[in-house]
């Protein structure tokens, strides 16, 4: 622990926005990696001992060996994220050290990606773009790059929290029929506005032209989407990942979509990232892949740095986080 009168130490294992790192400078000791690429393993190690403190990002893993790393004296990790799959979060709870993330200021963002990524691989937004880039757009062409409607289609909307609702609310803007699965059905004050339909996966994914996941990543998500799924999905569906990668099982992805199984798939995340260039996926016309860029605009990025802040002076002065994970039961 930081002795009486000194300020709290603490890591920052990669630049945020200044909203952040100026708050954290203003009261800790910070020690920033400053990378463009994450800490290797045995420097993020190394640079955590003796820390009160540690903001750390979905690229760290922070489990018993970190928390071995840093000592007793850690009181709080802050994750720059609304996910935290990256966090062992029962090890911190064993050692008393809260862990925080960002949930709420990135919903609409994140919603605003997922529906950008929708739209362009329904309307084959970056195949347009290479066509034309490439010279080969030589008059209008009745059969050219035609794609499925958005609006007026069904839309299944798989983890319907947070981020899950504000997408529907952009598909109600698209007159669509909205249909969502998640472990349990929700209050009708949240569904019925939105004209939400509980349905069960099954059901959801062989009824949807468009499937939109937003489900946490934990041992029942992991490869929901799997040649099982897949198979389900219609020959003519598009599907959207702004989760986390291993949702998806991205071989079998990979396959239907040679098998016209699917008509298009649009990833934000991979598994694992960055995607490894020899990946089937890669430079396929019907998979649009962009590099986790969800919460990526500047307002966003600067209030999850500001509330990452928050939680690690929180928990370095011994007061409660903001936004705390809540600890496994
Ligand atoms: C998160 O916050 O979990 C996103 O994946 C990155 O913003």
């Amino acid at each position: 622990m930081a002795e009486a009168g000194s300020r709290p130490r603490v890591f920052v294992s990669r630049i945020i926005p200044d909203e952040g790192l100026d708050l954290i400078r203003a009261s800790c000791e910070m020690d920033l990696w400053d990378g463009e690429l994450p800490p290797p393993r045995d420097e993020l190690l190394r640079r955590v001992a003796g820390v009160d403190g540690a903001l750390t990002l979905l690229t760290d893993k922070v489990d018993d060996a970190f928390l071995d790393a840093a000592g007793p004296q850690l009181r709080v990790v802050s994750n720059y994220a609304v996910g935290f799959d990256n966090i062992d979060v029962a090890a911190c709870a064993r050692r008393g050290v809260p862990v925080g993330n960002t949930p709420g200021v990135l919903t609409d963002t994140t919603a605003d990606l997922a529906w950008t990524l929708l739209m362009a691989a329904a309307r084959r937004v970056p195949e347009g773009d290479r066509y034309v880039r490439d010279g080969r757009w030589k008059t209008w062409g009745p059969l050219l790059l035609l794609g499925p409607d958005v609006h007026g289609a069904t839309i299944g909307i798989v983890g319907f929290g947070r981020i899950g609702q504000a997408v529907a609310r952009r598909a109600a803007g698209f007159g669509m029929r909205i249909l969502y699965h998640d472990v349990n059905e929700l209050p009708s004050d949240v569904t019925e506005p939105l004209g939400a339909v509980f349905t069960p996966l099954d059901d959801l994914l062989a009824q949807s032209d468009f499937v939109s996941l937003h489900v946490n990543l934990t041992p029942e998500t992991r490869h929901l989407i799997d040649a099982r799924t897949l198979a389900l999905m219609r020959p003519t569906a598009v599907l959207v990942n702004t989760s986390r990668g291993p949702v998806v099982d991205q071989a079998a992805l990979a396959d239907a979509l040679e098998q016209d199984g699917i008509f298009a798939a649009a990833l934000d995340v991979t598994d694992p990232e960055p995607i490894p260039m020899d990946d089937r996926l890669v430079g396929r016309d019907d998979c649009l892949i962009v590099p986790h860029i969800a919460s990526a605009s500047r307002a966003t990025r600067g209030k999850m740095a500001q509330m990452a802040a928050a939680n690690l002076i929180a928990g370095v002065t011994g007061q409660p986080l903001p936004t705390e994970v809540p600890p496994p039961a």
